[in-house]
């Protein structure tokens, strides 16, 4: 009994640390770029290419959140990646989940160096491609150290939680899909957010999974991730929502609302621990 007792304690004290310092708020390995939607600058795009290793490096496009009949080579995104030099840029789509489970169908992904997922509606990303082959080589693109971009829909299916996963409108915060692809833990990630006026939706999701870290991302800006380490990339901000509250000309003459209600913005250059949830200045 007395052992049996220890042990426990023991592994008690034990794993919390083991998970600390092993497991990481963003992907171990490769980087992800997650996009408030709208017109992209090739900055953007260039991002994706630099970071995937140049102009060679293999892109596979996925269309599927659009929701088209069907998908040609010419998808908008697979032609901007190309417009500015990308060599090797595949588009892969289906709606169909047991293609999606097929070797032959997964087959562009398993020498892929990077993923870019395009608009639309993030459910359907998840009812084609959760829990299949698919996923598992999208997810091993970022273990080989590539990266997984995406704009929009594509920006919230790389977060833990799935914001706006409703199949009858995208107004609903918290839908009959909740679960995105969780390539940042413990995360709702929003976009469109100042275009679109979308700064107070956050917290219909915060008031009910007030452990999330809200990450409201605007158009034609980026949050690069890798690790615990965020920065922000691009011509807009994103928004935080940490139950904190951050200004760079301090905040000690601040009266910022109770923590529940607090939100502030980063901008290009910004950076943000993932782990510690703060500004890292
Ligand atoms: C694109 O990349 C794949 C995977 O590495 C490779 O097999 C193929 O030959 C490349 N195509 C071109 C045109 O470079
Ligand atoms: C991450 O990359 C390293 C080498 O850079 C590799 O040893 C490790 O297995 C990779 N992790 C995963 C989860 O694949």
């Amino acid at each position: 009994m007395r052992t049996v007792k220890l042990v426990v304690s023991l592994l008690s004290m034990v794993v919390p640390t083991f998970a600390t310092s092993f497991e990481f708020v963003g992907p171990a390995n490769g980087s992800l770029v997650i996009v408030g939607g709208g017109t992209l600058s090739d900055s953007i795009y260039q991002q994706v290419i630099d970071l995937a290793g140049g102009y060679d490096a293999p892109i596979v496009v996925v269309p599927t959140a659009g929701g088209e009949e069907e998908y040609g080579d010419d998808e908008i995104h697979a032609t901007s990646f190309r417009r500015i030099g990308a060599q090797n840029v595949t588009v892969l789509h289906t709606y169909d989940r047991d293609l999606a489970d097929t070797e032959a169908f997964v087959h562009p992904l398993l020498d892929a160096k990077a993923v870019w997922f395009s608009g639309g509606r993030q459910w359907r990303l998840v009812d084609a491609y959760a829990g299949t082959l698919a996923e598992e080589a999208f997810r091993g693109v970022l273990d080989r150290n590539g990266v997984i971009g995406g704009t929009s829909a594509g920006a919230t299916i790389q977060g833990s939680f799935l914001t706006r996963g409703d199949t009858q409108n995208n107004q609903i915060m918290i839908g009959d899909h909740q679960v995105g692809f969780g390539y940042v833990k413990n995360i709702a990630i929003d976009q469109h957010v100042l275009v679109r006026n979308r700064q107070f939706d956050m917290f219909e999701i915060l008031r009910v999974y007030p452990k999330l870290l809200g990450v409201s991302i605007d158009e034609n800006t980026a949050l690069i991730v890798s690790k615990n380490d965020a920065s922000v990339f691009g011509a807009s901000y994103v928004i935080f929502y940490d139950g904190k509250f951050w200004s760079r000309e301090g905040t000690d003459l601040k009266n910022p609302p109770e923590p529940s209600a607090r939100f502030y913005f980063l901008k290009h250059g910004d950076r943000y621990d993932l782990a510690a949830r703060q500004v890292v200045v």
